[in-house]
């Protein structure tokens, strides 16, 4: 398995606070199968303005201490970028780190609480310069929970969509368990990634997340959705996305609501 999204590298952002914890990260990602991981610290204006250089040195640094310790696990440069309506001239620029540098996939993390407007027009200048956004959790973002409709868009534009494992258990409660596995089942969903931040409660592993995954679209997608596509990503190869299916939330449909009622 190969992990597209963790805060692993130390003191960069509100992941590892320290080496030992991005040690101790890579030996329970390496425990869990997972043989590569992608650095994926945050990139936030005013908040946290890493740079590419600065990036790419921590991910070197974190790899010999790695082959220090003797943790089999290899480790690849990306970033988390907060949408920002000057995504696509910082990437025309040649300021932003792409998933394995590979100039082909963009993590991209939205608000919270909404879709911004200008996500369409920063997504479709990112395209024009041939980057495809990888948006990360939108299982967490309130806009896309209510209307799983603007994601399909997206998706249908070109957008590519990564799910949380902790999501998919459950770990991130229960309305980011319900919209994940909607999303997955609709088939808008293409790299199940950890979002790991330390070795504790938001850990590098996806065997938990497989499990589910399994059961709501089978082992063959699960396995493409944390290995073959993400393969696919840091060799920087295109994806295949397949036909979203309108597949209401669980929770929402008659069945549910009258269980809802006959079990109060
Ligand atoms: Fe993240």
């Amino acid at each position: 398995m190969i992990d597209i999204h963790s805060h692993i590298l130390p003191e960069l952002d509100d992941g590892a606070g320290s080496l030992q914890e991005s040690l101790a990260m890579g030996r329970l990602a390496a425990a869990d199968g997972i043989r590569a991981i992608v650095a994926t610290p945050h990139v936030i204006t005013g908040l946290y303005p890493h740079s590419r250089e600065t990036i790419l040195e921590a991910t070197a640094q974190l790899r010999r201490a790695f082959a220090d310790n003797s943790i089999p696990l290899d480790i690849l440069p990306g970033a988390e970028y907060r949408l920002e309506s000057d995504l696509p001239q910082r990437m025309s620029r040649g300021e932003l780190l792409t998933i394995n540098d590979t100039g082909r996939y963009l993590l991209v993390e939205l608000p919270a609480d909404l879709v911004p407007d200008h996500t369409d027009l920063v997504f479709y200048e990112l395209q024009l310069q041939g980057v495809t956004p990888v948006i990360a959790h939108p299982e967490r973002n309130a806009a896309f929970a209510r209307s799983p409709r603007h994601l399909h868009e997206l998706v249908r534009r070109g957008a590519l969509a990564q799910v949380t494992s902790g999501s998919l258990t459950g770990l991130m409660g229960t309305a980011a368990a319900t919209t994940a596995r909607t999303f997955l089942k609709q088939g808008c969903v293409h790299f199940i990634a950890s979002d790991a931040h330390s070795s504790g409660g938001r850990a590098p592993v996806l065997t938990d997340a497989l499990k589910e995954a399994s059961r709501l679209v089978g082992t063959d997608e699960t396995q493409n959705l944390v290995a073959g596509n993400p393969h696919r990503a840091i060799q920087g190869l295109g994806i295949k996305t397949g036909e979203i299916k309108n597949i209401k939330p669980a929770g929402r449909g008659i069945s549910q609501f009258l269980k809802q009622i006959f079990t109060r």
